[in-house]
């Protein structure tokens, strides 16, 4: 929520928040960031008000605000994703689509470890539905052995749409200490580091599935952006080059109509999924 007083956001096609838990959570143990040469690490642990703060406090003041809204969702169990759904049901006025996070990859319990299994992303979905008719988006990890098959198991039991991809599970030593640059050891990279990896994933998922993607990993300016639409991503978001100036997104709304033009198209829609192999 914090960007909300850094940018306009009626300048944005949308924002997906923070995911949210039943009960708040501290997060892990700090430092949580660390910048990599080309990338940045985090073990943020989902921290998060939960969601009674988020429906009460946060959703409210986004009604009107110009911009689509996402809520983001992540549970320990799948009746705490279906409670969660439950709760965010009544919002359907504010929110566009609820994101299902089955990839945060520094939980102990829940996050990639769900994602990586078709049987249970399937029943996940399922129960998230039977509690919700807003449209859902499930967030997938690359870190499975196939991507695509998670991808189908999620969009036939329900899910609408897909976000690809979460962070890439990953560590960085302190060789002078022998240790984690992170409190949680292990860390999720962002950034440019895995945009080939994120493009790879939404190009088999489009083809797998057909659904709206909204891609992510590594777009720092409105060529990233127009890369991942040919891959097949409707639309982008924008994560860590938002931590460096968050008018990024301005630079990139407001480019992106010239780089459609480099690449031959008039509008975003006319590239979704044109890679030629
Ligand atoms: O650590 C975190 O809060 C990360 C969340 C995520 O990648 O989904």
């Amino acid at each position: 929520m914090e960007i909300a007083s850094l940018i306009d956001l009626s300048r944005v096609g949308g924002i997906i928040l923070k995911s949210v838990t039943l009960n708040p959570r501290e997060g892990n143990p700090f430092p949580r960031i660390w910048e990599t040469s080309c990338g940045v690490l985090n073990s943020v642990g989902l921290e998060n008000p939960g969601v009674d703060f988020l429906v009460d406090n946060i959703l409210p003041r986004l009604e009107g605000c110009g911009c689509a809204v996402f809520a983001s969702i992540a549970g320990e169990s799948e009746e705490e994703y279906a409670r969660l759904a439950e709760k965010l049901n009544s919002l359907e006025a504010i929110l566009s689509g609820i994101e299902i996070n089955v990839s945060c990859p520094n939980v102990k319990k829940g996050g990639i470890e769900f994602g990586a299994y078709l049987e249970t992303v399937a029943s996940l979905v399922k129960g998230v539905k039977n509690y919700t008719s807003i449209p859902l988006f499930t967030k997938l990890s690359s870190a499975v052995s196939d991507i695509a098959k998670v991808a189908v198991a999620a969009v036939e039991s329900g899910s609408v749409g897909l976000s690809l991809i979460n962070t890439v599970p990953a560590l960085g030593i302190d060789h002078t200490r022998r240790k984690s640059r992170l409190g949680g050891v292990y860390g999720g990279l962002s950034g440019p580091a895995i945009k080939p990896v994120a493009l790879k994933c939404v190009w088999e998922c489009f083809r797998a599935t057909g659904v709206p993607i909204i891609g992510s990993g590594g777009v720092m300016n409105a060529r990233d952006a127009v890369e991942f639409m040919i891959a097949g991503a409707r639309a982008v978001s924008v994560g860590t080059a938002l931590l460096r100036d968050a008018r990024t997104a301005y630079e990139i709304v407001d480019e992106l109509p010239r780089v459609l033009r480099e690449s031959g198209a008039l509008s975003a829609s006319e590239i979704v999924g044109t890679l030629k192999t």
